[in-house]
């Protein structure tokens, strides 16, 4: 816990819609106080109508490393400290490999990768001892995609770094973990640049793939993440835990 504050403080980024939205009003229920971002001035209001009334909404933008400096900043004005960063904010579109160019391939990056290494290091400072990490992951590094190589790629990185962090932040009492849903029902699947009919017919076929027979929920992942941010899991660092209704599994 920090010192401004009787509650521990968890920052969700991308926490506008989806994912991030669930894990917010999550954590909120657990006793966080929590901040959530997003880029989108839109979902940004819409979230700030939604969630809890002290729920801080703040715009920061991942692609911007000066963005993250500013939310390190405003994290610490607000709290002095952070017990819980979720790095949540990412986007994916189906591409062909001959439709990638790089405005794609850099904005998958961009978001995905660099956003969360650089927010990770501005609020490295904040992170007191005990607190955790937790990536957003996909199930898709598991898997053979088609029309999902750059996308897959950002999660294969983040998979790799987690790693890397875990063992590099330890010393300090920081837990790092990625959490790797599969097709989970959020807004992402309406960005992932299908056409209508395409759209319903994947909707449809998605829980013929999955062992426990439908589509994953926002708050499938919230709860893990909840799990992860609590004192019940000390002792996990390093992992890449899949909340994937048993896809991986079965294929
Ligand atoms: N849904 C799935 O099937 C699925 C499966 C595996 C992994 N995931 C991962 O889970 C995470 C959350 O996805 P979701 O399904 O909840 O999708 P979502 O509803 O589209 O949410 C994405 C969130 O990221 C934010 N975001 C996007 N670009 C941003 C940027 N440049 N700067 C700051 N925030 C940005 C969005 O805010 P704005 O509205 O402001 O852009 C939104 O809050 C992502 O990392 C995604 O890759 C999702």
């Amino acid at each position: 816990m920090t010192g401004q504050t009787s509650h521990p403080v968890a920052l969700v980024t991308g926490g506008t819609t989806g994912i991030g939205l669930a894990t917010a009003r999550q954590l909120h229920a657990d006793g966080f106080a929590v901040l959530v971002t997003g880029q989108n001035r839109d979902t940004l209001a819409a979230a700030e109508r939604v969630l809890p009334e002290d729920v801080v909404v703040l715009r920061a933008d991942a692609r911007i490393p000066g963005d993250a400096e500013k939310l390190a900043a405003e994290v610490d004005r607000r709290f002095g400290g952070l017990d819980l960063a979720f790095l949540n904010a990412g986007v994916g579109r189906f591409a062909p490999l001959e439709a990638v160019d790089e405005a794609f391939y850099d904005e998958h990056f961009d978001i995905n990768v660099k956003g969360q290494l650089f927010t990770l290091q501005r609020v490295l400072p904040l992170l007191v001892p005990g607190s955790g990490v937790i990536f957003s992951g996909a199930v898709s590094v598991e898997l053979g995609q088609p029309n999902w190589s750059v996308y897959s790629a950002t999660k294969g990185a983040v998979a790799s770094m987690v790693r890397a962090l875990a063992v590099e932040l330890a010393p300090r009492g920081i837990r790092v973990n990625v959490v790797s849903p599969g097709p989970v029902d959020t807004p992402a699947l309406d960005k992932l640049g299908l056409p209508g009919a395409a759209l319903a017919d994947f909707r449809e076929t998605i829980p013929v793939h999955i062992p426990l027979g439908r589509i994953g929920t926002a708050e499938d992942v919230a709860r893990m993440v909840s799990f992860l941010a609590s004192p019940a899991a000390g002792y996990i660092t390093g992992t890449d835990i899949l909340v994937d209704g048993g896809l991986s599994a079965g294929v």
